[in-house]
């Protein structure tokens, strides 16, 4: 039997990847599945090889079989599930982002501590092998001085009823997409922003579909992105130092999601791919969490810094909407 039992809550579209990673696993197994609906959650478990399966997500937490909750939810719904399911004495992996307030993010933190449950969020791309070594050449000093950070996550997504674009369901591309770089830049940085800005292309609904957004860290790092749900897939990220530019080109979603991972160090116009392995991300981040909670290592993303992004989050979409309501009052003037 392997060491930590796994169940899901939410077997929508992310939720085939943790059946993945968790079938490469030694000491986790997946034997859990719930639906709001019974017959949904039966037709995973079939097509999984799923154990059991349950049509409420309160009886998955009842199930004192299960040590971990994957909270594979829409966004408005990751911080109450993973709230309730540290009460039931659960470990929890909630898809990003955390949540959406900062303080829904303190009383995880909260109800983490006073359970002694540990609670981690889903930034997959933060176990993957490219990530850990663009991160560390940067950091040591490969690429000169660190000057800008750039970064592009975007795709079209047309459905209308696609919570991703709900207001009331955390909707908009930055919740979905920007919340990437912003955390690979706040990585990078190792601090949080000093001050930022945004713009945004906001629907009828008040969410946005295109953002774009700066941030100035104390420490003098610049980084800047763009995200959207109203552009071709793209994804990047671009470190520039004094000496050297480092590219990812598949940074978020590399295989087998995406195409390979890809880190090519630029001196001038000369390029140099870096060999880097291709992996599972989200088998890493499954591993990393069961580490954690088996062998007592600390996280690679903790909840403090979890709560840093959210309020990053939180600011930039602020930012994006003051600038609207500036605009608006210029026009109406
Ligand atoms: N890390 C990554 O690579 C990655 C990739 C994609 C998404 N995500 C994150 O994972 C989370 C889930 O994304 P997803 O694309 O899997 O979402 P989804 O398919 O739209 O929804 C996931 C599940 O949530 C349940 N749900 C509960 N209340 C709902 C409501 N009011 N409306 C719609 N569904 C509801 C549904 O399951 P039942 O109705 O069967 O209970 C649904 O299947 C999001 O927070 C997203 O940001 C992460």
């Amino acid at each position: 039997m392997a060491d930590l039992r796994w169940g899901i809550i939410g077997p929508g579209r992310i939720a085939p990847r943790l059946v993945r990673a968790l079938s490469q696993s030694r000491r986790g197994e997946l034997v859990a599945v719930a639906s709001r609906d019974a017959d949904r959650a039966t037709a995973f478990a079939a097509q999984h090889g799923i154990g059991r399966s349950y049509g409420s997500y309160d009886a998955l937490l009842d199930d004192a079989e299960v040590d971990v909750v994957y909270v594979a939810l829409p966004n408005h719904l990751h911080a109450k599930w993973t709230v309730k399911a540290l009460h039931a004495g659960k470990h929890v992996l909630c898809e990003k982002p955390l949540a959406t307030s900062v303080d829904a993010v303190d009383e995880i933190i909260t109800t983490s501590e006073r359970t002694g449950r540990t609670a981690v969020e889903g930034f997959m791309f933060l176990h993957h092998p490219q990530t850990i070594l663009a991160l560390e050449l940067a950091r040591s000093g490969a690429l000169g001085r660190l000057e800008l950070l750039s970064g592009t996550f975007s795709f079209f997504l047309t459905n209308p009823i696609d919570p991703r674009i709900s207001p009331e369901m955390g909707g908009g591309s930055l919740w979905d997409v920007g919340c990437y770089p912003v955390s690979f830049s706040r990585r990078l940085a190792g601090e949080e922003p000093e001050r930022l800005n945004a713009f945004a292309r906001f629907d009828e609904r008040g969410v946005d579909r295109t953002f774009i957004g700066q941030l100035l860290f104390a420490g003098g790092l610049l980084a800047q992105f763009d995200c959207g749900f109203a552009a071709p897939d793209r994804e990047r990220m671009e470190i520039v130092g004094s000496d050297a530019t480092l590219v990812l080109d598949a940074p978020f979603l590399p295989a087998p999601d995406g195409p390979p991972p890809s880190v090519t160090m630029w001196r001038g116009r000369e390029a140099t791919p870096i060999e880097v392995a291709s992996v599972d991300q989200y088998h890493e981040e499954v591993e990393d969490l069961m580490s954690v909670i088996l062998d007592g290592r600390a996280p690679r993303l903790d909840l403090a810094s979890s709560r840093g992004n959210v309020a990053t989050l939180v600011a930039l979409d602020q930012a994006a909407r003051d600038n609207v309501a500036m605009a608006s009052a210029q026009d109406a003037s």
